[in-house]
């Protein structure tokens, strides 16, 4: 058997699926085997809606944003009617990336190879000298069968998912545990602050499953557990939702009280705040004046892309005399996840030892990281006829 195939075995689930207390989390060859990564592509990713991008950062007809998805370069794209579409990222002639970085209020997307043109609903306009010098004529090629490769997508509330499968249920019930969760915060009303990216040397899991727990507050942020102590945290575990919360955040102590909140947030909002992660790739942190939204792409079995995005509540937190409280929580964040980044990275140089095997849990923090690592095994292990 391959070392990809024996990552996940009959003994692996049988000793994930045990009650949190007991359980042992994914082997060590989750985190570093790229074929284990193969297998989380197909069965956990592609099956799944996965968030690309905030339909603000693409707001005008012709913007294009770019993003690679574990090796298949994807691209949305704001249409002239308003919606977004998104497609495979490759030129149909031969296989050049289309749009590299993105692009702003262009009418076409053209190849930088050979000049094909494609109209911003993926439909094959230009072919360049295709015949010969001054000869743009295809000949018997039939173009339209040239058409970039659509990707369905949909948006929920400003933000942009796509789905390689095809086969996921509808976004609205993927983020119904969402809705359904933070009734208070008014998601419609969110808007977009900034966008901020970090690079780590890790599995795209590590991330993920330090997000999620609350356990290592008082150790890597000194300053975020005197603002929202470890002893004031919570777990989350309602799956598909896996996550953590904290029922004392001090918005004055964290330097952001000056932010509007949320319209409707109540009383207990007020102080709380909580963080949950929706498989495969979303987190959010979910506060009474903004919400951060995680996407986090894979670039390898041990590299991972995390881009944030700061929404607040509605317009009048995006005023400029509001400047200076979205810098904190701006700066805050980037100061936390570097914090963050040291001991996610340290993780996985610790997870490509033999002296690593698997995971355990603590049942009060990290049944959420359980949930999330059962859940994966559970994915690739059917998706290989085991479960
Ligand atoms: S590969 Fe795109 S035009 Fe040739
Ligand atoms: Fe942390």
């Amino acid at each position: 058997m391959s070392a990809m195939l024996s990552v996940i075995t009959p003994a692996v689930l049988r000793a994930i699926n045990q009650p949190v207390t007991d359980a042992r989390g994914l082997p060590r060859e989750a985190y570093t085997d790229p074929g284990f990564l193969a297998l989380e592509r197909e069965h956990v990713f592609d099956a799944s809606w996965v968030f690309v991008a905030a339909a603000e950062s693409i707001p005008d007809p012709g913007d294009a944003l770019p993003l690679d998805l574990i090796g298949r370069p994807v691209v949305v794209v704001r249409q002239r009617d308003g919606g977004i579409k998104a497609f495979h990222n490759v030129c149909r002639h031969r296989g050049v990336v289309l749009v590299e970085t993105a692009q702003k209020q262009r009418p076409t997307l053209v190849c930088p190879y050979h000049a094909w043109a494609y109209g911003l609903d993926g439909t094959l306009l230009k072919t360049p000298h295709f015949g010969g010098d001054g000869n743009h004529s295809t000949g018997p090629i039939e173009r339209d069968c040239l058409d970039l490769k659509a990707i369905r997508c949909e948006t929920w509330n400003g933000l942009v998912f796509v789905n390689l499968s095809g086969a996921a249920p509808p976004l609205s019930q993927y983020m119904a545990p969402v809705a359904q969760r933070y009734p208070e915060h008014d998601f419609a009303g969110m808007r977009l602050g900034r966008v901020m990216e970090f690079e780590l040397a890790a599995n795209w899991k590590l991330p993920i499953e330090n997000f999620i727990e609350g356990y290592h507050l008082p150790w890597t942020h000194p300053f975020l557990n005197s603002v929202s102590s470890m002893a004031n945290h919570y777990s989350v575990v309602e799956e598909p939702i896996a996550g953590q919360g904290s029922d004392l955040y001090e918005r004055d102590k964290a330097g952001h009280a000056a932010l509007p909140m949320f319209p409707r947030i109540g009383e207990h909002w007020q102080i709380r705040a909580e963080y949950p992660s929706l498989m495969p790739n979303l987190l959010l942190g979910v506060h009474a004046d903004h919400i951060n939204v995680w996407g986090l792409y894979p670039i390898g079995p041990g590299r991972v892309l995390e881009r944030v995005h700061f929404f607040y509540a509605g317009d009048a937190a995006m005023a400029p005399e509001m400047a200076a409280a979205r810098g904190v929580v701006e700066a805050n964040l980037h100061s936390i996840n570097l914090e963050d980044v040291g001991v996610v990275e340290a993780m996985q140089r610790g997870r490509s030892s033999p002296g690593y095997v698997d995971a355990r849990f603590s049942p009060y923090h990290e049944a959420c990281i359980h949930s999330f690592e059962k859940r994966i095994a559970n994915a690739v292990g059917a998706g290989l006829g085991l479960a």
